[in-house]
């Protein structure tokens, strides 16, 4: 099977709908071609995984600026359709997102892994990451 990787346009979004589902959320097109348009605007970058005209996976980069810490490449929203994984394509995946952040000027990456996803972390290690620190996330609704 070949696999290619490259980053996706408009035309490919109605495709990673079952992408979208197995992250756990419900695929709404018009949101997700909002936000496909949002993340284009900001710079950041869809990486898909495609065989015979059928995308099998699916990374987002992004550019995270803090005053303190500096600028850091992150990768978001990975996921692969399940009846294609443990054939190396999350790990390509990674390794074109890396390449699109290192050009845009990062010289580091960090991905945040779900505490009750325990063997994600450790996909995470084998590819090469470093587990730093743990967090806790909270939310407010800021729109009612
Ligand atoms: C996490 C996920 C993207 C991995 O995709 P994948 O294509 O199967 O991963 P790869 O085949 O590239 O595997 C990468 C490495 O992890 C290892 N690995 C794969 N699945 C594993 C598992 N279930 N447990 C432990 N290690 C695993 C592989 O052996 C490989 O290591 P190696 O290069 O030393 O052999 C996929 O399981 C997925 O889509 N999960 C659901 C969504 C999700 O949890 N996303 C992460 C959000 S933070």
């Amino acid at each position: 099977m070949t696999v290619s990787y490259k980053q996706a346009s408009e035309t490919d979004i109605e495709d990673i709908a079952p992408l979208v589902e197995a992250l756990g959320y419900d695929f709404n097109f018009a949101v997700v071609y909002k936000t496909f348009k949002s993340l284009q605007t900001r710079g950041d970058s869809l990486v898909i995984a495609t065989s015979n005209g059928q995308i099998l996976g699916m990374v987002q980069t992004l550019v995270d600026v803090r005053i303190a810490e500096g600028i850091s490449g992150e990768i978001v929203s990975l996921c692969v359709l399940p009846s294609f994984r443990s054939k190396g394509i999350a790990k390509n995946l990674i390794n074109t997102a890396r390449a699109i952040l290192v050009s845009k000027g990062c010289s580091t990456l960090r991905v945040r892994a779900n505490d009750e996803r325990k063997e994600v972390k450790d996909i995470y290690i084998r590819i090469g990451f470093e587990h730093i620190k743990k967090q806790n996330v909270l939310m407010q609704k800021i729109v009612q």
